[in-house]
């Protein structure tokens, strides 16, 4: 029951992220790639190599003006207003201020400069904004990368030390061909993280190899692993009493040419005669390959059950896109015929995974 709820979690999760993941797609439709670009205005101009003040900066009072370096430690509420130079610019922000559609945000163009003001923000608002100049040829305009500025902001917040999640429970892919990222990032850089398993507890040390902490990324397991699976959390120290993440689940996902990962879960491992049960059969895998799915359940032959396969492509926001192929075998009106083991054979061309979950009489 807690691995469907799990699922069904990292499938709104993933859902979610490809939603954010199109609007920033909508946003960056204007570029073209990097080797078709025009370059209009020829080289750059060098000011002699010396401290370049980037053109991002923060309105303060009355005309005063603070020139934005690469991280920038703001406290949370006093509204924020960004000016980038250029007659058209483009900005990026945290994608979450998108996916809410947040009215908070604003952005304006006048001739000089662009202007970004957003009002009472929050330590959920931390994260990198930058902005670029629009470089146009006829109706083709494309981002200037060579113009680029970012700045990553963070709201500190004692109460929120780690930047907040809309979701509670997030999954985090470990996959052993790249990093993972555990995405609990905070809202004051100098914050001691440090990274815990759940069961049995244990805490990990971050290190300068294998595990590395970035205050604008999370823990980064650089060679993820199957030992890492579990569900983690992080806790924060500034001063005050230590703060606590949202749960992570690591799982160790896609095995490349090895045989599918199953996950097999029944609707209710206890139920009562006339009942209906659902027992899901998950694999995650790579787009192209296939799962082929076997059943064998106690009423084989003599009761009949409806089989329902399906699969579909998941964009999980990072690059990476997940094939999900589910299998579901419903039993109606359960008989005295139907507990015992539901064993779920998932197969392709690498080999083939059993896994088998047991429905009791209530
Ligand atoms: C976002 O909000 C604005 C104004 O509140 C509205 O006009 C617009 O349609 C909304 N966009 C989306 C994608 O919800
Ligand atoms: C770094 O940390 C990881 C995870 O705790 C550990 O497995 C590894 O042995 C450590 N490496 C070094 C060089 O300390
Ligand atoms: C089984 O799945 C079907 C289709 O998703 C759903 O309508 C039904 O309520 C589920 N039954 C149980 C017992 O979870
Ligand atoms: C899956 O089943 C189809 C048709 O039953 C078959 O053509 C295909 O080769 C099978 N794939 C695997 C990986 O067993």
């Amino acid at each position: 029951m807690k691995l469907w709820v799990v699922l069904s979690l990292a499938l709104l999760w993933v859902e979610f992220h490809s939603g954010a993941c199109q609007q920033l797609k909508r946003k960056k439709d204007v570029t073209r790639p990097a080797g078709k670009r025009v370059n209009i205005r020829g080289p750059k101009v060098k000011d002699g190599g010396g401290k370049r003040q980037s053109p991002l900066i923060r309105v303060l009072e009355k005309g005063r003006f603070l020139h934005l370096g690469p991280s920038t430690v703001l406290s949370p509420g006093m509204d924020l207003e960004l000016r980038c130079k250029g007659s058209n610019i483009g900005w990026s922000y945290p994608t979450y201020l998108d996916t809410y559609n947040d009215s908070r945000l604003s952005i304006r163009q006048s001739d000089k400069f662009s202007q970004l003001i957003l009002t009472s923000p929050s330590a959920a608002d931390t994260g990198s904004y930058s902005c670029w100049v629009i470089v146009c040829d006829g109706t083709e305009c494309t981002k200037d990368h060579e113009r680029l500025y970012a700045s990553y902001v963070y709201f500190t917040d004692k109460g929120n030390l780690f930047v907040p999640s809309a979701i509670h429970f997030e999954i985090v892919y470990l996959r052993p061909d790249r990093p993972a990222v555990v995405p609990c990032r905070v809202t004051d850089p100098q914050a001691e993280v440090s990274l815990h398993r759940e069961v049995p507890p244990e805490e990990l040390t971050a290190n300068t190899t294998l595990l590395t902490y970035d205050p604008t990324k999370g823990f980064v397991l650089q060679k993820p692993s199957p030992d890492h699976q579990g569900v983690f959390y992080c806790k924060a120290a500034t001063k005050g009493t230590p703060q606590i993440s949202t749960k992570y689940q690591l799982l160790y996902v896609e095995v490349p040419n090895g045989p599918p990962f199953v996950s097999l879960e029944a609707s209710s491992t206890s139920v009562r005669g006339g009942d209906n049960v659902n027992v899901t059969c998950t694999v995650l895998g790579e787009p192209e390959v296939d799962v082929n799915f076997t059943w064998s359940y106690p009423g084989q032959n003599y009761r009949p059950v409806h089989i329902q396969t399906s699969w579909r492509l998941v964009n999980r926001g990072t690059g990476h896109t997940t094939r999900v192929s589910q299998s579901v075998l419903t039993v109606e009106d359960m008989e005295t015929i139907d507990f015992g083991n539901y064993i779920c054979k998932a197969k392709n061309l690498n080999g083939q995974t059993i896994v088998a979950v047991t429905v009791i009489s209530k």
